[in-house]
Order: C-alpha cells, then structure tokens, then sequence
C-alpha cells in the first residue's frame, strides 16, 4: 500500500500546513480521495461553532471496515492485521491475518444481526484484550451498530450509568479479563450493572478465562455458539463474508465516555468518514509508517488511543498492529522489551506513566533484550516529564528512533499536536507543531489571544482551537447541548481543550497540563467532581474535596479532604471503606492516594471551596498560599497545613 500523502520533509510540512489552512477543503478532499467511498462527498467541510455543527464529507457513502479490511485483501490477505500477544507469555500467541479479521468480522457480524442488532443501536462492549475484542468493534461498524466499548476497570455503577446513557440494547463481554496475575470477573460485574435495567435484550459472552457465570435464559447467549451458527449461515463456496452497510460520512461510529468537569461523564461521539481520515492520515504521518513494519499501542482498546492507534488508523493503512492481553510489569517489567523482540516492533506507542514505572526498575529487565528493530517511539496521554522522555530516547531507542510526543484528546479523535517522527524536529517534553488541518491558539481568560510573551520569551495560555479538522467530536450523546458549553462556549468560535500551555518563538507547543477540574492519573482521566461525588456516597461523609498532585509514577495523584460526620479521624478503616466506596462506584482507578479527613474545608463567603489553596497544600506548597482574606474561617487553612498526609 502507497500512502501519497505521507510527509517525507520538513519543507513539505510547512507547504502542507500552509495549503491545510488556506484551502481546507481542497487539501482534505485529497487526502480523502486514498480512501475507499462507495459514494464520494456533495461537499468536503460545513461547519459553525457555535451550535456547534460540524460536518465533513458531506453526502458521502462507505463503510468504515471497507477501508480497514476488505480493500486490502486482494494483496495483503495473508499479512498478519492483528498479533495478539497473551498476558501470560507461555501461551500461545494468536496471529490474525486480514482475510482471517474479514472472515471474523463478517461472522460477528452477522451474529449481531441474528440477535436484532440494527444499524444505529447502541452496543456496549466490556471484554479484556483479545482479538475478540476487535471483531466485536468491527462487527459493529460493519453493521452500523454504534459501539461504546468500557474500559474493563470501570465499576458495574459506572458501566450502569454508560448503559443507561446510551440507551444500550445490547453487551458484548467476556467471562473474565487476565491482567497480570489476575483474572478480573467481568461477566460479574456486567451482571452486577444489569441490576434494575431495563434496556438490555442480549448479553454475549465469550469465553476466555473460564471462570463461571451465571447465564440467565433467554438474555445471556454464547459468543462461541453464534459464531458457529453465523458462520454455516454465511458461507458460500468456502468463503465466508457479509456485505458491509452503506454509511453516510456523518453517521455515528463509536460512542466513548470520558470524564469532564463535572460529575457525569460525558459520551463522545465520532462520526464515520471524518474519524477514518484523520486517524488514517496522522497514524502514516506521526509515526511515518511503512509497509510491512509492525506497530505496537500498549494502550488498551476501552480508551480512544486503542480505538485510534490500535485498530482504526493502523488497520485503514494495512498495518500490522501488536495486541497485548497484559500488563507491562507481568510476569517482570522487562515484558515490553519482549515483546518488542519478539515481533521485531518497528513502532513502540506508550504513556509516560509506564516509562516512569519502568525506568524504577533500572537497567536489569532489558538486559538480553534485542530492540534493534526499533525504528519509532511514541508517547501520548499526560505530560512527559524530561527525564523520562530521555531515558526512553537513551536506553529504549538508543538515540537512534525519534520520541513523538503526541497531544490529543478522546474528543479530537486522533493527534492534534506531535511532531512527525524524523521529519519535523523533536523538543524532550514539548509536543511541538500542530497536524495540517489544525489551527491551535492561546487565549486568556476571557478568550483574548495571548501575544505578549512571559519573562522566558514563551506565550502562555489556554489552549483552543480554531478551525474544526476532520476527526473532531460532532457531539456527546444525546445531549447536545452539553457538548456545546462544554467545549465551545468558553470563547467564542473557538473548541476549548481544557489544557493549559506554552508555546515559544518557533512555533513549537508543550501542554502543561488541565486547566479545569479534571485530573490525568496514569493517563487515565478523572474527573475530581466525580471522585467527590463517589466518596459522598459513604454514609459516615458529609462533605469532601479533591484535587491533584504531582505523583512520581502516575503524574497525578489524587488527594481528598473529607469531612465525616462522627469522630472517625484516626480511624483507618474509614479511609478504607472510602476507597472501597470509591472503587464501587467508579472503579479502582478513581481511589485516592492520599485522604485527609478536616473539619472543614476553606471556602468562600459564598461557598465555594477554594480549591487553589487545597492544591498548594496538596502539593506541599503550604508557604505560599495567597491571599486567604475572603475566605469564611482562614483558621481552617492552618489546621489543614498542620495535619497534611
Ligand atoms: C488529556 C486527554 C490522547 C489520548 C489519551 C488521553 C492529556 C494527552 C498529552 C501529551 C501532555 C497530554 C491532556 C489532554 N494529554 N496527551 N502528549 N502531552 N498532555 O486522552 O483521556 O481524552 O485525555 O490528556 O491533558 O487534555 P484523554
């Protein structure tokens, strides 16, 4: 496969860039012309912010899994689409070649069919990392089902509020999930979340780590049966396919949840046509992919960099994408490096946070490791801090593969700021410049651009966007008007990305991080209305506020001050009931690291809690906290200081 629109210089960056800007229309309609439409588009962009309405390639027909698989498989049949590679490294690993995902694909498929999946339902996937999980997400696209896959540490709580959200008729799950030396019930806690619900007609289950399940009669079916039953249905002559529906660009595709500022997450709606072309074109782009080479997106599938760089943008350019089941540090924290050698990755994809975690271990687990195949190494999720990005560059690329440090977001479908790996110039911790297509600028509070630079000869704001480019959000589910003021009515005619940053005389961008009240654990998002609302739930708290702090491995850290109705303050098994609570309602990775129980918290006279001054104490910065004059009761701000965790 020849990507044309691959950029090969820096020159033809700056010529793209310029020609995405002036003539978007012109520039993006070329690039969409590499991809395959049954119906091309009456108009390549149609958009307003202010409703807002955004609609790219409008009129045109496809279907996404035409482009991620059928057209390859006239020459790339027999190349491996998808390597799996199992959490535990004695098992056998699986390798899925792209006429063996179409055969898959076509045949969940048709399962989805059979069970009265019809386009436009909404169908919620909640499995671990096995190729199943692929075919199931395809599966739908292939049918136009609407899939929202959940990540599998969320809570059967959270996973009920998603389905309820999404209207859901219908679950895809697996027994239970392996994550390093567990296996996570997940049949359990689908059972747990169906409590009370009303919507879901059928359950599939497939099974992986056999843990037993209870299967209610009539609701709960097995994936394996269907599969044998859709297969004997669509075979013709030895083959076995299905068409693909005909969809319109703008339909929906997926819907992902993620957290925002306030407590309830939000469902991010990507649309078909514009989603497939920027995840297709910044996949060949950032990591300059070349045919043949093997890719690998530790992340997993229920985030969007799993949805973007594991299986759509990868799959659309006939790449070769690794699947692991695992965890970086099972069976050791050399098992990334494994499976680099193993497979003779070209393209390593991760987050910060693991490259801290790892580079704790020292030198020892790369020992007899082969990463000579390497070629690119990617980051995404949160800030990367300089050290990390240099160790990562020293002993993982051997200063020999560009670091693409890789900003975006679950709603702007895929990287909105990187620079091209070998092509554009890295900066350690700075994301550098935007894709062509997107038009970044940093306002003030009240929405001015920013032109003054600071004492360092940086400009400093909050970041926004101009311009929409072709994978950015249409809207969140079934509501869009939450989409509206939660992403365009901060500044006029602008998308808001909640981040903070800097930008310096080249041009070149670093993100500092959120400027609202969402928090980055471990690159996952978390939301600290959320977390509140969760430790509320426990019967002996009255009131709790939580915030950020800098964490060596996580980035982020969470801190709650909490107020509890009796005398509970010493009492350990407070805390810990507060992180199980917490773990019930969101999921493990919500719980605090750190919890302080207070006898009140420092607000405002009219109530609002003062949450600068919790984070300085949170962060430890307890000498500078500003002025404190307008708070209700300034003596709780020393308590707090004194008994800090
Ligand atoms: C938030 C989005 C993008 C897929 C994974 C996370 C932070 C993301 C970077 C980066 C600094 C980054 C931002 C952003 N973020 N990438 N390279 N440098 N910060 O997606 O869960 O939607 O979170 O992650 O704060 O807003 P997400």
């Amino acid at each position: 496969m020849e990507y044309p629109y691959q950029i090969k210089t820096f020159e033809e960056y700056q010529k793209n860039y310029k020609e995405s800007v002036e003539n978007p229309e012109k520039f993006w309609g070329d690039v969409a012309d590499n991809f395959f439409w049954r119906k091309k588009w009456d108009k390549v962009l149609e958009w307003n912010f202010k409703e807002p309405k955004i609609e790219w390639f409008k009129g045109a027909k496809l279907n996404i899994t035409e482009n991620c698989i059928d057209r390859h498989l006239e020459t790339m049949g027999e190349k491996p689409a998808i390597i799996w590679e199992p959490n535990n490294p004695e098992e056998r690993t699986r390798v899925v070649t792209y006429s063996r995902l179409h055969k898959r694909v076509c045949q969940f498929a048709q399962v989805l069919l059979n069970n009265g999946v019809k386009k436009g339902d909404r169908v919620c996937i909640y499995m671990g990392m096995v190729p199943e999980l692929a075919y199931a997400v395809l599966g739908c696209a292939r049918i136009g089902a609407i899939h929202s896959v959940i990540f599998g540490g969320f809570s059967a709580q959270s996973i009920a509020d998603r389905l309820y959200d999404a209207n859901a008729e219908f679950i895809v799950t697996c027994d239970g999930a392996y994550r390093g030396g567990k296996a996570i019930p997940l049949k359990s806690i689908i059972d747990d979340a169906l409590i009370g619900n009303r919507t879901v007609k059928k359950v599939i289950v497939y099974t992986r780590t056999r843990t037993p399940v209870s299967m209610l009669k009539g609701r709960d079916i097995w994936w394996e049966d269907e599969m044998e039953y859709a297969e004997a249905q669509i075979e013709k002559d030895n083959v076995i396919t299905m068409p693909a529906t005909e969809m319109d660009a703008e339909d929906p595709l997926f819907i992902l949840y993620t957290s925002g500022s306030t407590g309830k997450p939000k469902g991010v709606v990507h649309t078909c046509g514009g989603y497939m072309v920027w995840t297709g074109y910044t996949f060949v782009n950032v990591f300059q992919y070349k045919p043949g080479e093997v890719h690998f997106c530790t992340a997993d599938i229920g985030w969007i960099t799993g949805h973007s760089y594991i299986l759509y943008g990868p799959l659309s350019a006939g790449a070769t994408s690794v699947m692991f089941e695992g965890i970086p540090t099972y069976p050791d924290a050399g098992r990334f490096w494994d499976i680099v050698d193993k497979y003779k990755v070209n393209i390593l994809y991760t987050a910060p946070t693991a490259i801290r975690s790892l580079m704790s271990y020292g030198m020892d687990p790369l020992k007899g490791k082969d990463l000579s195949s390497l070629k690119v190494l990617g980051t995404v999720g949160e800030p990367i801090n300089e050290e990390a990005w240099h160790w990562y560059d020293e002993n993982i690329g051997k200063h020999n593969c560009p670091v693409v440090d890789t900003w975006w977001q679950t709603e702007t479908g895929g990287i909105l700021i990187s620079n091209l790996a070998g092509v554009t110039p890295s900066k350690p911790s700075w994301a550098t410049l935007p894709m062509p297509g997107v038009q970044p600028v940093l306002v003030d509070e009240r929405g001015k651009e920013i032109t003054e630079p600071d004492e360092h000869g940086l400009l400093k704001g909050n970041l926004c966007i101009k311009a929409p480019w072709p994978g950015i959000l249409r809207t969140t589910y079934g509501d869009h008007e939450r989409c509206r003021t939660n992403y365009f009515a901060s500044y006029e005619n602008l998308y808001f990305t909640g981040d903070g940053a800097l930008k310096d005389k080249d041009g070149n961008y670093r993100i500092t991080g959120r400027v609202d009240d969402v928090l980055n654990v471990s690159g996952h998002r978390i939301g600290t209305a959320e977390v509140e609302n969760a430790i509320n739930m426990h019967t002996n708290v009255v009131e709790s506020a939580v915030v950020g702090f800098p964490h060596n491995i996580k980035g982020q850290g969470i801190y709650a001050f909490v107020i509890t109705e009796k005398n509970t303050h010493e009492d350990e098994r407070a805390k810990n009931d507060i992180l199980e609570t917490v773990a019930r309602i969101i999921g493990p990775i919500a719980k605090p690291d750190k919890i302080q129980f207070v006898n009140g918290l420092p607000k405002t006279r009219s109530g609002k809690i003062m949450r600068r001054i919790l984070r300085k104490i949170a962060e430890g910065e307890t000498e500078n906290l500003g002025d404190t004059t307008t708070l209700l009761d300034p003596g709780i701000v020393d308590e707090i200081k004194q008994n800090k965790v």
